[in-house]
């Protein structure tokens, strides 16, 4: 069994999940990582010995013949052209969501990961959680249906914070949030309802988070999660540079004439994403996203509010994301390895982002509905049918 060596990008924040990767009984090694700060190597020196490559230049890695896969898990704004270097490297890559902030940056990689022949995985472990492959399920088997009309409303009560108080504040970075938080939503939005959206329109604004206290410019920002953290107008440490939107309501027409609408909010007490999905003899629900949480199923008329027709119980799974991470870092070894079919795709990825970034123009320009640009079919095709040429 050939030994696949691995390099992790950013393995601070969400670099942890990268560890999940490393299974020497499995044949796969992580044998080198990069990160501006040292601090963050410790963590992989315990888990994979002290002769680990570290380094600050991550194309020290890139230059690494033995190294066969890389994870980039990196602030956004430098996701294309990491991701570009590592492609034209010859790794096989996993990049994480978004994609990139713009979409020129998300068709560059495409064709990148098309001329080179380097496989492409983007990290959306969404399609990993318990209660989205329910809800896919139910869907398949058609007893809501065909789906019309699909909602999500996305209440986030670490909005403060996680994404106003570093990169993710300022358009430069993170475009907006509706890549960084909206990527995941949409992309279970058009996976379930099986299309991708053709255009969107947009209204939302910054109105809650701009009005808090904000932290000297030389202060680097803190991001420390902590439910005491509230109400959010009390909050303070913010960046010095606020220019995202903190709640945003997009409309979304799909290729295939599902309609769709997502509200994401980040100054809500509550956490959750809730999704419906409306058939033509039916509607599904989630009640709760990750551990325990139900899929509630109506598929019959009656006055008033009414307990649904089936509730579908689920239990909380072991790993992060309730569950999703080892599951999805396990799925994107086998493609490196044994070229299985994944359940996510890259040319998914893109449209998300598109979405997210049309959606984010249409906000800042007064809300007209605007087009997705699309994508040729040589790069879907060769996407669609597992990067083989
Ligand atoms: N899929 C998910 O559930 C999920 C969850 C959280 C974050 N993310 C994504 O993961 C990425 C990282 O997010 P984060 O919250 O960990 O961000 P972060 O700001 O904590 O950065 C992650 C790490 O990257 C390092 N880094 C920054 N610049 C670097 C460089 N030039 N070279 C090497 N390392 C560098 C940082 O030092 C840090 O350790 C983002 O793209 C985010 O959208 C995905």
């Amino acid at each position: 069994m050939k030994t696949i060596k691995i390099g992790s990008i950013g393995c601070g924040g969400r670099g942890t999940l990268v560890k999940n990767a490393h299974q020497p009984e499995n044949g796969f090694i992580i044998s080198a990582v990069s990160d501006l700060d040292e601090n963050a190597f410790k963590e992989y020196k315990e888990l994979c010995g002290d002769n680990i490559f570290t380094t600050n230049n991550y194309k020290d890695i890139l230059k690494i013949d033995d190294i066969d896969v890389v994870f980039i898990t990196t602030p956004d704004y430098l996701h294309e052209e990491m991701a570009i270097n590592a492609l034209k490297a010859g790794k096989a890559v996993y990049l994480e969501k978004p994609m990139a902030i713009t979409i020129e940056g998300c068709d560059r990689i495409l064709q990148t990961a098309f001329e080179t022949g380097s496989k492409l995985y983007l990290g959306h472990n969404m399609r990993h959680f318990a209660s989205v492959l329910k809800m896919k399920e139910i869907i398949d088997s058609g007893i809501i249906g065909d789906i019309q009309t699909v909602w999500c409303r996305h209440f986030i009560n670490y909005g403060g914070d996680a994404y106003f108080k570093d990169w993710h504040s300022e358009q430069r970075y993170s475009n907006g949030l509706l890549l960084q938080k909206g990527a995941h939503d949409i992309d279970v939005m058009h996976w379930l309802a099986g299309g991708f959206t053709t255009k969107v329109s947009g209204m939302g604004k910054l109105s809650v988070y701009d009005k808090c206290s904000r932290r000297p410019t030389e202060q680097k920002g803190i991001v420390e999660w902590n439910d005491d953290n509230w109400p959010p107008l009390e909050q303070k440490d913010f960046s010095p540079e606020i220019n995202v939107e903190d709640s945003s309501m997009i409309m979304m027409q799909l290729d295939n004439g599902v309609q769709m609408s997502y509200n994401q909010c980040h100054y809500a007490p509550d956490c959750t994403r809730n999704y419906t999905f409306i058939g033509t003899k039916g509607r599904i629900e989630n009640i709760g996203d990750t551990g325990k949480c139900q899929v509630w199923v109506y598929t019959s008329r009656k006055s008033a509010f009414h307990d649904p027709d089936i509730k579908h119980q689920l239990f909380p799974v072991e790993g992060t994301h309730g569950g999703a991470d080892p599951l999805i870092v396990n799925e994107f070894l086998n493609f490196v390895a044994k070229n299985i079919k994944t359940s996510t795709n890259p040319i998914a990825a893109r449209y998300a982002v598109a979405t997210g970034v049309k959606a984010t123009e249409s906000i800042r320009t007064g809300g007209g509905l605007l087009e997705i640009p699309k994508l040729s079919d040589e790069i879907i095709n060769y996407f669609e049918n597992g990067q083989q040429k």
